[in-house]
């Protein structure tokens, strides 16, 4: 049965050379990694997978831990590309469906940390805000350590663990990690106004992470019996329900239910999901797995990229070679939607990025390249990809050649970029 114990006795469980994994965004033990480079002056060769943190914790940013702990993440956020020079910080290329399971193949934890709602009178706990891999990570743990914490929402679907399951709880009453929900500019309406007339009503829907997908959630205000299977629960989302947009009566998956692996956002969006039968939180090995998305008649998927070239390609999760974020779901939901009956797939962007220059200038570039930049890894490869969204309107590339779709997306690049790009084809021979 899980013992109570202090931050500091958690802590002095860890040893030289342990492997630990943390849950995922939301679902980090923000108190123990908020503690963790204390232990520094006692361990060596400690590492930690990590997927999207959240804060900015000093064994990652803080270059005098570097020799101490390794860090291998999923997914990086502002604060690990902030560190990645310091030579510590490694990514590890994955589908999201899969994140758990092949690291679990290669590795097994010695330690999880995590988070959980306080014990209900049957003793479980509740993962709450997130199951992406977590729940298999804890079930592979030798020693599992959650913060429980009071402020978090409890949550159904896959997520309850008994306490005879965890090996020590830390009393935590820290406020819950947010996603700040922001206004939509001129670009994001104009995408969302787009990717609109595309959307039918009773389609399911997946929404990706970053300020565009968030921004589609505003346009779709007009629709009926939306439904939803997504990997990332949203605040938009959260509006749209609340506005009857979103009643997942529909659904030929799950009908009633929404269904996710792991929620960001709002404090509101927090309050929204617990106690709520009406959201499951499922495994992401089953909620992500393209053949589970395509059970969904009608599934949707929208995400965004970084840079994307004339044959399609999607550069999502890098500036050439200087990993930004991740693959996360992005090919798991963009192929589950376009297996299943009736479904599609959009990546939307902006049709120009404001970007540093030699002399450390911002100059306009445009998103819609020739070719990637060198070293760019590909998050959703031209075989895959089906619509791609900017500001200026929809290509619709599915089934198209390299010459038609270097034309449809030339077309939908910004018209100050559209002759050099139609030049550099004719170069590479596309026309
Ligand atoms: N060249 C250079 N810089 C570029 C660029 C390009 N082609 N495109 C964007 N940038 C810069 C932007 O200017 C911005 O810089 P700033 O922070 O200094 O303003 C930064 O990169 C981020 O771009 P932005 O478009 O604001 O990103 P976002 O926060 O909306 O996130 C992704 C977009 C692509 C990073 C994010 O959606 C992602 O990681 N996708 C892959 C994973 C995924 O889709 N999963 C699916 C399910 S969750």
């Amino acid at each position: 049965m899980a013992q109570t114990i202090s931050i500091q006795a958690a802590l002095d469980l860890i040893k030289d050379g342990d492997h630990i994994v943390a849950g995922m965004a939301a679902a980090e033990g923000k108190a123990l990694f908020g503690a963790l480079h204390t232990i520094a002056p006692r361990v060596k060769h400690v590492t930690i997978d990590n997927c999207l943190p959240l804060s900015p914790y000093p064994f990652m940013l803080d270059e005098a831990y570097k020799n101490t702990f390794t860090i291998h993440s999923w997914f990086f956020s502002g604060d690990l590309r902030k560190a990645y020079h310091h030579g510590n910080i490694h990514f590890i290329p994955n589908h999201l469906h899969f994140a758990g399971v092949k690291r679990l193949d290669f590795l097994k934890p010695d330690l999880y940390i995590g988070n959980a709602t306080p014990p209900d009178e049957h003793g479980y706990v509740s993962l709450s805000l997130g199951n992406v891999y977590e729940k298999r990570m804890i079930q592979q743990a030798k020693t599992v350590i959650l913060e429980i914490n009071p402020k978090l929402p409890r949550t159904f679907g896959d997520m309850e663990v008994h306490v005879s399951d965890i090996d020590y709880m830390v009393e935590v009453d820290y406020d819950v990690p947010v996603l700040p929900d922001t206004e939509p500019n001129e670009k994001d309406l104009a995408i969302g106004q787009h990717i609109a007339s595309y959307i039918h009503d009773g389609d399911t829907l997946q929404l990706g992470i970053g300020a565009i997908p968030n921004a589609v959630a505003y346009a779709l205000k007009d629709k009926k019996d939306l439904g939803v299977h997504t990997e990332m629960l949203t605040t938009g989302f959260m509006k749209l329900y609340q506005q009857g947009v979103i009643t997942n009566k529909k659904k030929t998956l799950h009908p009633g239910k929404m269904v996710a692996a792991f929620a960001l956002g709002t404090r509101e969006l927090y309050d929204f999901l617990n106690d709520n039968p009406g959201i499951l939180l499922l495994d992401g090995n089953y909620v992500n797995d393209p053949s589970v998305i395509a059970k969904n008649d009608h599934q949707v998927s929208i995400n965004t990229t970084l840079q994307v070239d004339l044959a399609g390609q999607c550069a999502s999760e890098s500036i050439g070679s200087v990993q930004y974020s991740g693959t996360g779901g992005q090919t798991d939901t963009a192929t589950g939607a376009q297996k299943a009956k009736g479904g599609r797939s959009f990546i939307a962007l902006y049709s120009t990025a404001m970007v540093k220059n030699e002399k450390g200038e911002r100059t306009e570039t445009s998103k819609i390249v020739p070719q990637l930049l060198q070293g760019a890894f590909v998050s959703l490869s031209r075989n895959d990809v089906d619509h791609i969204v900017t500001e200026y309107g929809v290509a619709e590339l599915r089934g198209t050649s390299v010459d038609e779709r270097a034309r449809r997306l030339i077309q939908v690049a910004h018209p100050k970029f559209r002759d050099e790009l139609t030049e550099q084809a004719k170069k590479l021979g596309f026309f």
